[in-house]
């Protein structure tokens, strides 16, 4: 019920490697770059791979080479190492710039930084591919297969370079949305598209606008996440960046249906939600004194993952957020990087890191702040706790949305933020228990399954590398639009149907005159 402890996982290790029927292999992983939340649902689907046998080498930057190798993953894989396209340095300061939108009002800083970061990302990949000596050397490592994260087209160019099969992570909420293209359910009537703050239920204009919100968006992802990579392909001879997508065996989405809104997913589509979220570890002395001392009312963490950063922009930010806290009857663990230059009081502790998945095991934790990231989402949920979510860029607002829909807690809008809107929703979401109990009941859910999802992720590559996956593909590839939406057999039905209509109309009046013809002589013969 509560989910496997440690024995447990390694006596279903020891088990796996008795029944296992291929050898072990040697798997490459592409997890972006290498930072946050990216590498971190990657490398808990290599933990899984490693039980089973198999070797791991990870593909990261030199500006995250030491981020990866300092992270309990460290010892665990092989890395790779490439060298970003330009200076580390810069690497560094496009991610502190994209953390300043936090205090910054509108999508504009957020849609310049993005734009740089994708262009970088482009430049990286070509990179990459023209360096000889690490292609040479990936060539000969004999890898079976590679692991991308889809948020990098750059991940399927690889792997076809290399000739190796491919199989993807989905970091993102609405899993219909992404994996459309493999024959996934996305229907526009009940489920909601990506940017949208629509649930399952939508009227009839809710309706028009998701469907062409999905349009636009599909195409719009397409235009800024793959055609830039079109050059790279058409250079090195492979397939056009959109055909790759369509050559991936297994698709990975990071959601569970406990927490998502339904829709159906193709056999090749595996729904692993949830897997950064693991049973809690022993914390150190001093965050766990911290937590006891704060006795019966408990703690709250507050956790912008390294969305947040100090600087004289948002100094305003840390004074509410400190503001809001101090009025707070629980404690506060507080994730920041560098302390604000004020006097904080001691019911809040800041800290540059914290085991975020521990502290929300812990029996005292209250409730989580947080700016909406998908992994965040499902640690909450997975160890029952309510949360505040404050949206930033991208997927925090569909998160966000999601949060409130299921009554797991509320969000707020940083644009318009005050002091007083951060206390509120943070004493409503720990004082009223329905939020604490919709967490626990969406907890009890989401870890009775029979296995965990990063477990459940491993026994599918090892499942696809054994028997292939050529029997779970849906066979949409080969369809165009007009036969995908079944349109050519809808106009045929149609067609039919008004040459049936015409033709029992033309026979009626045919009828009718011969009838008419007949008659109006008689009737003529009876006048005369
Ligand atoms: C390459 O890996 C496969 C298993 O994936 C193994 O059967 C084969 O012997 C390996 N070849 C070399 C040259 O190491
Ligand atoms: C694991 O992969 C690395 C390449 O990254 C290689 O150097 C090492 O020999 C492999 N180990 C085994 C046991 O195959
Ligand atoms: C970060 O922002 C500053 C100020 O807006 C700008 O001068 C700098 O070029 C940006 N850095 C990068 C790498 O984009
Ligand atoms: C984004 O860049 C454009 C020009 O490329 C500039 O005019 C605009 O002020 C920038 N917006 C922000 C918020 O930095
Ligand atoms: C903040 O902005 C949101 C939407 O932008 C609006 O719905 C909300 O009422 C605003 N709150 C306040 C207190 O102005
Ligand atoms: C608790 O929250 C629920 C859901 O938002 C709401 O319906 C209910 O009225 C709240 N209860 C109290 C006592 O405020």
């Amino acid at each position: 019920m509560t989910g496997l402890t440690m024995p447990n996982i390694a006596l279903i290790g020891l088990f796996l490697t008795h029944i296992r029927t291929c050898g072990a292999s040697n798997i490459l992983v592409s997890p972006l770059i290498g930072k946050g939340s990216h590498f971190y649902l990657s490398a808990a689907i290599g933990e899984q791979l490693l039980v089973r046998g198999h070797n791991l080498t990870y593909l990261v930057s030199n500006a995250f080479e030491d981020h990866v190798k300092k992270s309990r993953f460290g010892e665990m894989f092989h890395y790779e190492v490439f060298k970003h396209s330009i200076p580390v340095e810069d690497i560094h300061e496009l991610f502190h710039n994209l953390s300043r939108s936090l205090s910054s009002v509108g999508p504009g800083n957020e849609y310049n930084v993005s734009k740089i970061l994708f262009e970088t990302q482009r430049n990286d990949c070509t990179a990459i591919l023209e360096d000889e000596f690490l292609m040479t050397r990936l060539r000969s490592a004999n890898f079976s297969s590679l692991l991308y994260d889809t948020t990098w087209v750059c991940g399927a160019i690889i792997g076809e370079v290399l000739n190796l099969p491919y199989f993807a992570v989905v970091p993102y909420p609405s899993p219909c949305f992404h994996t459309a293209s493999e024959g996934s359910g996305f229907n526009p009537t009940y489920v909601p598209s990506i940017m949208t703050s629509y649930s399952s239920v939508m009227s009839f204009k809710e309706r028009l606008i998701n469907s062409l919100a999905f349009v636009i968006y599909h195409n719009l992802g397409i235009q800024v996440t793959i055609k830039p990579y079109k050059p790279i392909c058409e250079r090195f001879g492979i397939a056009d960046p959109y055909d790759l997508m369509k050559k991936i065996k297994l698709w990975f989405v990071n959601s569970d249906f406990v927490a998502e809104y339904p829709c159906a997913l193709p056999p090749n589509v595996i729904p692993v939600g949830g897997l950064t979220s693991r049973d809690p570890m022993q914390l150190s002395s001093d965050i766990e004194d911290f937590i006891q001392g704060s006795e019966s009312d408990g703690i709250i963490i507050c956790s912008f993952g390294t969305i947040l950063t100090l600087d004289d922009s948002n100094m305003a930010l840390f004074k509410m957020f400190v503001e809001a806290f101090t009025r707070l009857p629980q404690r506060v663990l507080w994730l920041v990087k560098t302390s604000p230059p004020f006097p904080v009081p001691s019911s809040i502790k800041i800290l540059p890191w914290l085991p975020q998945n521990d502290i929300l095991g812990h029996p005292q934790t209250r409730a989580i702040f947080f700016h909406g990231g998908h992994n965040s989402y499902y640690e909450a949920i997975y160890h029952g706790v309510p949360v505040v979510a404050m949206p930033v860029i991208a997927d925090h607002f569909d998160v966000s949305n999601r949060v409130v829909h299921f009554g797991l807690g509320l969000k707020l809008n940083k644009d318009n933020i005050t002091s007083d809107m951060i206390y509120e929703a943070l004493y409503e979401v720990t004082s009223n228990s329905t939020y604490m109990q919709t967490a626990k009941r969406m907890s009890a859910n989401l870890r009775n399954r029979p296995m965990k999802p990063a477990e459940r992720a491993a026994f599918w590559i090892d499942h696809a590398l054994n028997h292939g996956t050529d029997n779970l593909e849906i066979s949409a590839e080969h369809l165009n639009i007009f036969q995908y939406y079944l349109l050519d057999v809808i106009a045929f039905i149609f067609l039919v149907i008004i040459f049936s209509v015409y033709f029992t109309i033309k026979c009626i009046k045919v009828v009718c005159s011969r009838i008419c013809r007949f008659r109006n002589p008689t009737i003529k013969e009876k006048a005369k």
